[in-house]
Parts: structure tokens; sequence; C-alpha cells
């Protein structure tokens, strides 16, 4: 369906959810004047407030359980977030984008994924996202990205960077490969899509590139001039509850889907951010 907007945004009323994680910030930048919620404003676990109903014209949805192996031992308070929240947030009536995930994905191709690929979730996180995205309704964009960074917020750029002033040496998994995504051009991009009018479903939007987890962690320690060698290790090694695609590199197949730049140029955009707030 075609989603036609007369007023791209300037007087629309933006919500954002999980407006204390690390695309919630990214977002509130590219969509100045919309209201951040944090848990503490609304738990999405509960029906939407009073204050909201009929009083939004778009919302960002980003709330979400993303601890991947947390939701192997908690499935049921996982689903309570990601299909349960994401239903409370589409009963405010209002066009949303929901984000999901490469993890809906079960990692056998190895050529980047496409919003036609069958999803084939792995995961107990990926089954509640994939359920998520069809709580999310049909005014919906659903957009499924991969390995997101920022400057706030736990990720792997601000993990590493912790580690590699600590260590000389990291041990990192280099058998998934997947595009890691900075947050800030993943929020430019949902912007362009809601304002272009873009029709509603499934769009990929993640960064330019691909590496491993290994490969990425090596660009983090070059980038920001850190001497910490990484040694090469596998899933099996690593030993985490719950089982991760070993590829899952997101493409768009549909007309006029936005183009992210290259992972790396997110790197060093995210490496920026950081130091700024050190400064
Ligand atoms: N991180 C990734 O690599 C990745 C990859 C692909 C897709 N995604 C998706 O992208 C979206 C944003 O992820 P992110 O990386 O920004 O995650 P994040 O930094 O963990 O932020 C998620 C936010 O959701 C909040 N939240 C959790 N449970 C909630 C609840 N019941 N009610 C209201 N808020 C709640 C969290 O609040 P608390 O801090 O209080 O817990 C947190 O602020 C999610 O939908 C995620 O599934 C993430």
């Amino acid at each position: 369906m075609e989603h036609v907007i007369a007023d791209p945004l300037g007087t629309r009323r933006v919500v954002v959810t999980g407006a204390g994680g690390q695309l919630g910030a990214a977002l509130l930048e590219a969509f100045p004047g919309a209201r951040g919620l944090t848990r503490a404003d609304w738990d999405v676990t509960a029906p939407p407030p009073a204050d909201l109903a009929g009083a939004v014209d778009l919302v960002l949805h980003t709330a979400a359980w993303t601890d991947v192996d947390g939701a192997e031992a908690d499935p049921q308070d996982a689903a309570a977030v990601n299909v349960g929240g994401t239903q409370h947030v589409a009963e405010l009536g209002a066009p949303l984008v929901a984000f999901s995930t490469d993890y809906v994905f079960d990692g056998r191709k190895r050529e980047p994924y496409v919003e036609s690929d069958p999803p084939n979730p792995q995961s107990a996180y990926g089954r509640t996202k994939l359920h998520g995205e069809a709580a999310a309704g049909e005014e919906a964009w659903i957009v499924r990205s991969s390995w997101l960074f920022g400057w706030t917020s736990r990720n792997f750029v601000r993990t590493m960077l912790a580690l590699g002033a600590e260590r000389d040496e990291v041990a990192v998994v280099d058998d998934q490969r997947g595009s890691p995504t900075f947050v800030g051009h993943l929020a430019a991009a949902a912007r362009e899509l809601v304002d272009a009018g873009a029709p509603y479903g499934v769009w990929h939007l993640a960064a330019d590139g691909e590496c491993t987890w290994a490969e990425l962690a090596e660009a983090i320690f070059e980038e920001a001039g850190l001497d910490c060698r990484v040694r090469r290790i596998t899933t099996e090694e690593l030993g985490r509850p719950a089982p991760r695609p070993a590829y899952s590199v997101l493409r768009s197949e549909r007309p006029g889907a936005p183009v992210l730049p290259h992972g790396r140029a997110g790197l060093r955009d995210c490496l920026n951010r950081i130091a700024a707030r050190r400064s």
C-alpha cells in the first residue's frame, strides 16, 4: 500500500519508544521535536498511557528486549516486550516504524538476505522479534537492521574500546558475518523512508559492507589507535546460550530503499561521537 504524506513531519507528533537506548538516542536527533519515552515513561508491556491516545501521528518503536542470550532462559518475558509491547504500540492507531533484526534469519545463505527471503529464526530473541513484526499491524514500516552500535548504551564498539584499553589481547568470534550498522546512519535512513512516503512493509536497512565480529574488533582498535590483538575464535568456543546466524548480511531488493554508508564510515562517525562526549 502506498502511504502518501502531505506534510512530511512538519506538524506531526512523533513519539520514540525505547528513548533510553542507543537507536532511540539517534532517532531523537534525526526527528527533531520528537517526544522520547523511556521505560520509566511507558513500560510497553502495559497498554498505552491515556495521554497518548489520539495524540500521536507517528511512532518510532525501538523499545525491545535486546538481551539475546537472556531471552533463551526467559522467552516469555522477552515475548511480553517484543510481541506484546509492539501490539500495545500498534494500539495507538498511528503509523509506526517497528525495528527488527537480522536474527530472524537462520544464517544458512552465503549472499545477502533480502526482504523476500523466508525468515527462520534460531533463537528465542529472533522468534520474539519475528512475532513482533506481525504484531506491528498493517500501517507499519518493519525496518530490519543488524549489529547496531552507537555512542550510548551497551554495544560491541563500546565494549571493545573498554577491553582494548585494558588488555593486550581479546578473543573474538570470527565465524559470524554481518553488517555492523551505525545507529546515526540507520536513524537517517528511517527518516528518509518516512519522508519519502515509502510503502509499508518489510525494509532491510543496514550498512554497506560486511565483516566478522573479529574483523570489526580489529577495525575498532585500528581506528581508535589501541594496541590490542584480536585472537580469532569460533562461536562454539565462545559457548553462548543463544544460537546466532553464521551469515546475516542484509540488503534491500526494494525500489527506492535508502542506501546506508559503509559500516567503516559508521565506525568512524561513532568513534568521533564518543570522543566528543569525553572531551
Ligand atoms: N542492538 C542490535 O544489534 C540490534 C540489531 C538489530 C535490530 N535491533 C533492534 O533495534 C531496536 C533498538 O535496539 P537498541 O540496540 O537501541 O537496543 P537498546 O540500546 O538495548 O535499547 C532498547 C531500549 O528498550 C528499552 N526497553 C526494554 N524493555 C522495555 C519495556 N518493557 N518498556 C519500555 N522500554 C523498554 C530499554 O530500556 P532499559 O534500558 O530500561 O532496559 C532500552 O532503553 C530493537 O528493536 C532491537 O531489537 C537491535
